[in-house]
């Protein structure tokens, strides 16, 4: 039977954005790929966290699934989520929460030619909670697979009335995002359609829009007269661990710029919408998206690290890229002429995730003491750590006490750990899961904005500089210093209290 979501669209969420959290309908929460990396990491961990917190409806269960392969019965799947709680979650599987959680797991196994013990468990479960809980599907599996599974809960009438999370990346250029899009809208409706990006889960990306919507101070200089350039940064210091499979497949341009830097620039670089609601706030980034210049492969570095093509699983002569910096362009009237640096990539000096608008110069130079080297000049800057649990700062220059007038750097700090509502705080994963239990579709993206980003893509798709090698610790190769000039990359040191320091 094939499912008839496509004449039905989801009745929207059950929670606005701007309202109070509630709780979601009953639900049946199917994992493909339970056995997986992403399960053991954030999915079960998460799932705990939010049925520890009472965010989870009263009648819930987890069914995970695997190919018959990799298969666990009902026992082994729950010792599984044990251990993953245990290594990755952020409290014991221990206690009445724990034995709640590990009552509501069971396993299911679904091949494409067989999906009948999915079936099984799927229907036992909803016995189980009863009543018609809803039915979420969340795609932990690799991109190669999802038409197969999304054939797969159309052909079997899973997907009835049921709604989907698709993991990144959403295809591999404009033509396989296109042809993945007309798969899912086969089978599911766009409203009932979650493709995550985990970056948009993280508090302190959600907290830009706040920053620049809910404030009278930030919103009027948040433009080209007033910022000069935008760097999205996010370094960081481990490798491929062992994911050469994936990795060589997609190198960091689709892993992480594609999707999570193109995702926060969106937030960085959009008009103020008419409200939070999925439909407004999706329209705006697709805005900014349709504005972003395509991908000049002039101004881009791709770099690999030394030691890459010996890592297990890599081909002797790759030219995948690990690391990648770019300079692009949000070609309409408030971004015109500032240029934003994008930069990432694996095994460099230190791990970040932020985001620095560097305001311009005053017109007059009145201090003659001012400090003109490029370090004291990048003072004029405001910093948006997004990393859990993530900082905002305003770097300036203030007098130094004396009689003389002397400049010095200064700082002011916002730092969510010491927030006193931090105990509320989702981890990306977990947000975002709960958001698609409320049907609050605001924080994924949509089938029209990953197509353009796609597009945008392009050109470097086609026509990639061959890489450049740089050494493990360091901050990429040479030349991304010639892509910023006469900008500089700044990397900001941590707010007191924080871990690390350094400064590119
Ligand atoms: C994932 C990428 O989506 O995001 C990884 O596939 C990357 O390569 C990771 O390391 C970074 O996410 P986090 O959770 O560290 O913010």
């Amino acid at each position: 039977m094939q499912a008839t979501t496509h004449d039905r669209p989801d009745p929207g969420p059950d929670r606005h954005r701007t309202g109070a959290g509630t709780t979601p309908d009953d639900h049946i929460v199917v994992i493909f790929g339970a056995t997986g990396d992403l399960a053991r990491r954030k999915l079960l961990p998460g799932l705990f966290r939010l049925a520890r917190s009472g965010l989870l409806p009263a009648g819930y269960r987890v069914v995970g699934s695997a190919p018959a392969a990799d298969a666990l019965g009902d026992e082994a799947f729950r010792a599984h989520a044990r251990d993953a709680v245990e290594e990755f979650g952020d409290s014991e599987p221990a206690g009445a929460d724990w034995e709640a959680f590990e009552k509501a797991l069971s396993f299911g196994a679904c091949d494409p030619g067989d999906p009948g013990p999915l079936l099984a468990a799927v229907a036992a479960a909803e016995r189980a909670v009863g009543g018609r809980p809803r039915r979420l599907f969340h795609l932990a599996v690799p991109p190669a697979a999802f038409a197969s599974v999304i054939g797969t809960l159309g052909s079997t009438g899973l997907a009835e009335d049921a709604r989907v999370i698709i993991e990144k990346p959403f295809g591999t250029d404009l033509a396989s995002a296109r042809a993945l899009n007309e798969t899912v809208h086969a089978v599911f409706d766009e409203s009932r359609v979650f493709r995550i990006d985990h970056f948009l889960g993280k508090e302190s990306v959600d907290n830009i829009l706040a920053l620049r919507f809910a404030n009278g101070l930030f919103e009027p200089v948040w433009n080209r007269d007033h910022i000069s350039h935008v760097q999205i940064d996010v370094p960081e210091t481990i490798g491929i661990e062992g994911r050469a499979g994936f990795f060589e497949q997609t190198g960091t341009f689709r892993d992480m710029v594609v999707t999570h830097l193109f995702q926060v620039l969106g937030f960085v670089a959009m008009e103020p919408p008419p409200s939070l609601d999925a439909q407004d706030l999706r329209d705006e980034t697709a805005k900014v998206f349709r504005a972003l210049r395509p991908v000049d492969p002039a101004h881009v570095v791709r770099g690999q690290y030394d030691g890459y093509r010996r890592e297990p699983g890599v081909a002797p002569g790759s030219d995948t890229e690990t690391f990648v910096a770019l300079r692009t362009h949000v070609d309409n009237w408030r971004w015109s002429g500032v240029p934003f640096f994008l930069r990432s990539g694996k095994s460099l000096g230190e791990r970040r995730q932020v985001v620095t608008l560097h305001f311009r110069q005053p017109p007059l130079g009145m201090f003659t003491d001012a400090p003109h080297s490029g370090a004291a000049l990048r003072c004029n800057a405001l910093v948006v750590d997004f990393d859990d649990p993530g900082w905002i700062a305003a770097d300036f220059l203030a007098k130094e006490p004396g009689p003389a007038m002397r400049l010095a750097p200064a700082r002011m700090t916002f730092r969510y750990a010491d927030s006193v509502q931090r105990r509320h705080g989702l981890e990306g994963y977990e947000r975002l899961i709960l958001d698609a239990m409320l049907g609050d579709q605001a924080l994924f993206t949509r089938s029209d904005g990953i197509e353009r980003l796609w597009e945008v893509a392009g050109p470097l798709l086609r026509s990639p500089r061959a890489v450049e090698p740089y050494a493990p610790g360091s901050w990429g190769p040479a030349s991304v210093d010639a892509l910023v000039a006469p900008h500089h990359w700044y990397l900001p040191d941590m707010p007191p209290g924080g871990q690390g320091s350094g400064a590119s």
